[in-house]
This record gives C-alpha cells, structure tokens and sequence, in this order.
C-alpha cells in the first residue's frame, strides 16, 4: 500500500497580496528598510507570489545585482509576470518555477539575501524550506522571514500548514542562525536571521558555479 499523500501547499489568491490596502499599509520599500537587500547583491526572493517585492527587490540590488523568484504556483507566477509587463526592470529577473524545499537550480552558498515572505504558513515541507533557504545563503547572508500564526489546529491540512512559536522556534534551531534585526509580531511574525560568516564555504571547483546565472 503506498503512503498517504501530505496535504498540497497553499497559494494565495492575487487580491489578497497586490491590492492598494496592503500597499499603503506595508510597502515593500518599508518592510525591506531594516535588512533588505544592497547595490550588487543576489536576492532570492522565496514564495515570490505575485511579484509583491520583485521591483523593489531589483531596485535596491542595481543593475551590478541579481534577484531570483522562486514560486511553486504557476497562475501566481503568470500574475507576476503580468504585474510587471512592460517595466525593464522584469528583464532582469530569473524565474525558478517550483518548490522553496528544492531550488535545485540555485547554487549552494550562492545568495546574500533571501526574502521569505508569507511563506512558511503556506507550505507543508517547512523544515524543506528552512534548510534550502540557509543552504543556498552565503556565510554572512541574511534570511528575512514572516509568517502568521493564525491557522486553528483543525484537520490535517491546517495542522500541516500551521506555525505557532514552539514550531518556528524548533525551525529556526535548525541552523545556528545569528539575529540579524529585531524581531516584530507574535502572531504574525517577522524575523531577520543570518547565517553565520564563519560558517564554511562549499569546496572550490564544483560544478555549480556560486553565482547565480542571469
Ligand atoms: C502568502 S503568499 C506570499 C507571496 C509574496 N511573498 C507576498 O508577500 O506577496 C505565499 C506564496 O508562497 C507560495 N508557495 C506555497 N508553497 C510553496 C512552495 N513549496 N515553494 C514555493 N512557493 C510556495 C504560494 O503559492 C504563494 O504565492
């Protein structure tokens, strides 16, 4: 007998991330202010979604930097796209259709800040995600993460998908991760970790080439 499926991901639906509200309320610009991203770094953006963050992402790192989006939902994928049709700033974007828990297409060691916003509560593969997330940054690179905590522990899905402190902190003991910023929220957290920069770096002559390709 084969085993039993997990529970899929969430996607979110487009209104609820790109409407003027949340814009007002928390603009990329300000969320990114603390930890975000500079001139010439490479970004992950993780659970990109709509393309929230993208121009602001490409804007900080400059035309010396590079920003990847990683998304597991193709309409969310075609929603971002379609966001941004038409600014020059989509042409510099590189596009990893699939799961936060691979990104296989991204080297090790490899990024200087990724971005995890609204991700952990809508997948099910968190520990995945978390070990991904810290394998592709560099020793001293950042992970800005948030994520709510209101899910009700009720039914399998929701159990699967739910964070609660206890859980995020078992998470986040995953990797010895050194606070980056002050964390905000309790019920709806955000949380800026760095990896390490003594942490060693993945031996030389990999195939993997440690940038990541435009
Ligand atoms: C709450 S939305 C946040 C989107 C965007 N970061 C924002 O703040 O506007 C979470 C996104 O994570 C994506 N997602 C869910 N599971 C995923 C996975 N396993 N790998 C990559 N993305 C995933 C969903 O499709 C959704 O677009």
């Amino acid at each position: 007998m084969s085993a039993p499926r997990p529970p899929p991901d969430r996607s979110c639906p487009p209104w609820v991330l790109c409407n003027p509200l949340r814009r007002w309320r928390a603009p990329p610009s300000k969320i990114l202010a603390g930890c975000g991203p500079g001139p010439g770094e490479t970004v992950a953006d993780v659970g990109s979604g709509p393309g929230t963050f993208l121009p602001e992402l490409v804007r900080r790192v400059g035309p010396t930097g590079s920003v990847v989006a990683v998304e597991i939902d193709p309409r969310a994928v075609a929603r971002a796209r379609e966001e941004l049709r038409g600014d020059p700033l989509v042409d510099r974007i590189r596009w990893i259709p699939g799961s936060a828990s691979e990104m296989r297409g991204i080297p090790d060691a490899s990024v200087d800040f990724v971005l995890a916003y609204g991700l952990l509560c809508c997948l099910v593969d968190k520990d995945g995600a978390v070990d991904s997330i810290y394998r592709i940054l560099r020793p001293g690179g950042r992970a800005l993460f948030n994520f709510h905590c209101l899910d009700p522990p009720i039914g399998q899905r929701s159990r699967a998908l739910r964070m609660s402190t206890g859980r995020w902190e078992r998470l986040r003991a995953r990797h010895p991760w050194e606070p980056a910023a002050k964390a905000t929220g309790r019920w709806i957290r955000t949380e800026c970790l760095r990896k390490p920069s003594g942490e060693p770096a993945p031996p030389p002559n990999r195939p993997d080439d440690r940038t990541v390709p435009p």
